[in-house]
């Protein structure tokens, strides 16, 4: 394994839409097992393979029940419920938050590292994190769902009321 940079905004390989994954073989697993290590070490929730400049359709989410990283090749949404407003920020955006609203319950049907295909639904956390992954995935980024980036001191008094 080896960790890979993670691009910034502003890199073109962050606004394009993604191909496909159609080769389920080792330089995919790779791909996944490198992402999880850079993931790991970034500390974040999910990651994206555009991030590492890679163009194709696949990506980790931190699932809160097991703590483990979902392996999610060509994803989709195919269900979500619900709303939540919080916060968000993105390994390619450092240092910077923003507050979104998604869905609270989103349902995916993906591809594993074999290539077999499986549902997964995430709520709270994981639904936020497969929403904003699977936009990567489509060149999107979070930041255009919002109107500013929040401030040091909003940032601070957002996670202190989260806290209570
Ligand atoms: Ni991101």
């Amino acid at each position: 394994m080896a960790l890979r940079k993670i691009v910034e905004v502003g890199e073109d390989c962050l606004t394009k839409v993604c191909r496909p994954v159609t080769d389920f073989n080792a330089r995919l697993g790779q791909l996944l097992d490198d992402m999880a290590e850079t993931l790991a070490e970034a500390g974040g929730a999910g990651l994206a393979a555009p991030q590492v400049g890679v163009l194709r359709r696949a990506c980790l989410v931190l699932d809160e029940d097991t703590e483990e990283y979902l392996e999610l090749i060509n994803p989709e949404i195919i269900a979500q419920s619900g709303e939540q407003t919080g916060l968000e920020g993105c390994l390619s955006v450092p240092g910077k938050w923003g507050i979104v609203t998604r869905p609270n319950v989103v349902r995916v049907r993906a591809q594993d590292r074999e290539g077999n295909w499986f549902e997964a639904q995430g709520e709270g956390l994981t639904a936020r994190c497969f929403c904003h992954e699977i936009e990567h995935l489509d060149g999107h980024i979070y930041t255009e769902h919002i109107d500013r980036f929040l401030t040091d001191e909003e940032l601070k008094e957002y996670l202190e009321d989260e806290e209570d």
